[in-house]
This record gives structure tokens, C-alpha cells and sequence, in this order.
């Protein structure tokens, strides 16, 4: 039984995290989502967590589940029982980052792999960033975000 591990802040989750998920969810027995805390979001990690499950119901993979958590990633993914972590690649930008965090982690965590997906091209240019950018400027994002998300985020920004 191998256990994934889909460590990320998702402020919030978008349309992209959730085809990785999607597609993480049928090569692996389990998927955890691990939402690490983070002072500097615009959701705080109760709300990132909240938001993460309702999209994880909608899309109804029973073999997700959602966490979240403080610390190192690789603790977490020990305790876990998750011997493989997930991220998604979008692109050069991504891959330098992404090749520094792998290796960091391999060094403190020789057993656990970091296996990437690439982004599907239609969420290329999808990024929390953006998101919350266009978001806030009360321009619709109905079709990049879960539902849920694009109701938050109405929300969250109703009044400016
Ligand atoms: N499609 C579209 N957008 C995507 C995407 C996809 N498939 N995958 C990621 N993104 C975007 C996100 O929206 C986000 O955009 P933003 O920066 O503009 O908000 C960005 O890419 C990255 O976000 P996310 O996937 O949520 O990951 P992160 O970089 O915030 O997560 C952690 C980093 C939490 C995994 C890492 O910092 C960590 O492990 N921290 C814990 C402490 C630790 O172990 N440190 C040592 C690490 S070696």
C-alpha cells in the first residue's frame, strides 16, 4: 500500500491542485494533502483546509484526505506513513525551486521520493497569486477555482 503525501499552502486551492490531485488520487492506494501552516495567507490554515475538503467531496475521491500541519514536511509525511511526495510542475520557473526542495528533503529523508506531475496545459498560467489578484479586483474566477473557493473569495472581498 503506498501512502502520497501533496504538501502545499493552497491560498487557496485551485482548478490545477485539484487535477494533480485527481490524477495523484488514481496512482496511489491513499493521497494526503498536507496544508502547512502559514502566517502570511490570505486564508488562514483552518479556512485552506476547509476549502481543500469541500473540493475534495465535490470531486469525490474517497482515497483523499486532508491534513494540516506545522513543521517539516518529511516529519509529517513519516508520521503518516507516506513514503512519496507529490507536487505539481508547471513549468522552468517551478523546476528550479521544486529541484532545490526535492533534494533538501531526500538529504533529511533518504526513503522518501518526490515524484512530480506535470501541470495540465489549460492551468499553466493558473496561480494562487494571480488568483487572489484578479480575484479581488472583482473580476470572475468561477472557472478556475472549486466552487467553494470562488464563493470564499466573493466573500473575502465583497466589500472593497
Ligand atoms: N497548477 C496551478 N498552480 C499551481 C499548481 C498547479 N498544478 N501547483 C502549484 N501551483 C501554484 C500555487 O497556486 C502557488 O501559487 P502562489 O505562490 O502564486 O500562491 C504556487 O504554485 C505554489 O503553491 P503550493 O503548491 O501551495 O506550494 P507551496 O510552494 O506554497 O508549498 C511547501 C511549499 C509548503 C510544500 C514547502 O514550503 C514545505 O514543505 N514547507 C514546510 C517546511 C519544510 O519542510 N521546509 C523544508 C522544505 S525542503
Amino acid at each position: 500500500m503506498t501512502i502520497a503525501m501533496y504538501p502545499g499552502r493552497f491560498d487557496p486551492v485551485t482548478n490545477g491542485h485539484m487535477d494533480i490531485v485527481r490524477r495523484a488520487s488514481q496512482i496511489f492506494d491513499g493521497v494526503i494533502v498536507g496544508i502547512a501552516d502559514s502566517k502570511s495567507t490570505l486564508f488562514t490554515t483552518d479556512e485552506r483546509k476547509a476549502l481543500f475538503e469541500e473540493a475534495i467531496a465535490e470531486a469525490e475521491l474517497p482515497n483523499v484526505r486532508c491534513i494540516s500541519y506545522t513543521g517539516l514536511t518529511v516529519n509529517v509525511a513519516h508520521e503518516h506513513g507516506a513514503h512519496v511526495l507529490v507536487r505539481g510542475l508547471r513549468g522552468n520557473t517551478d523546476f528550479s525551486y521544486e529541484f532545490d526542495m526535492a533534494l533538501m528533503n531526500k538529504k533529511m529523508a533518504p526513503d522518501i521520493e518526490s515524484v512530480y506531475l506535470m501541470t495540465a496545459v489549460e492551468h499553466l498560467f493558473i496561480s494562487g497569486t494571480r488568483i487572489r489578484e484578479v480575484a479581488s479586483l472583482g473580476h470572475p474566477i468561477d472557472d478556475l477555482v472549486p466552487s467553494a473557493v470562488a464563493a470564499a473569495l466573493n466573500e473575502k472581498f465583497k466589500n472593497r
